[in-house]
């Protein structure tokens, strides 16, 4: 195999890993990074998160709704899919994509990056809603 080949070929792989993720992953990633085993994380605080963070003005719930498998809305009237997983199966299947909606909505909604243990617990709590 030539090297562009080889080079076409583990481009593939990564792409393929990337579309293999799944919530269990990205819940147990964001779990290790946080030190804790999935034993650990709190469902209950994940919850609390999503219900009670931020100062009220601002809440995960005034974009999402109080029911994560309902569609929610943005300030511009733009719809957002569910965000949990068994109202949405594209959820949590991308690690760049969390990454990147977990830093811009904790920096507009607490003032600050969520921590990769509330990460998880968030994750954990999604994961239980049927
Ligand atoms: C101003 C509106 C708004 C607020 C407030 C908001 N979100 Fe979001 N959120 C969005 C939008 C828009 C997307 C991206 C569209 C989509 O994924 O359907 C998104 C996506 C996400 C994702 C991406 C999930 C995935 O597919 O990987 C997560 C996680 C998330 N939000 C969590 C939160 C949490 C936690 C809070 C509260 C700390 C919050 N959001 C507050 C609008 C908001």
């Amino acid at each position: 195999m030539n090297k562009a080949l080889v080079m076409a070929s583990l481009s593939a792989c990564a792409l393929n890993a990337a579309a293999a993720e799944t919530p269990l992953h990205l819940r147990d990633g964001y779990a290790r990074a946080a030190g804790l085993a999935p034993a650990e994380l709190s469902v209950a605080a994940g919850e609390a998160l999503f219900r009670r963070g931020g100062d009220g003005e601002r809440q995960c719930v005034s974009c999402h709704t109080e029911d994560p498998r309902r569609k929610g809305k943005t300030r511009a009237g733009k719809l957002i899919a569910p965000l949990a997983p068994s109202a949405n199966a594209a959820r949590f299947t991308d690690a760049a994509k969390a990454e990147k909606w977990f830093a811009r909505n904790c920096a507009d909604v607490l003032g600050r990056a969520c921590s990769a243990r509330e990460k998880a617990n968030l994750i954990a709590w999604l994961m239980t809603i049927n």
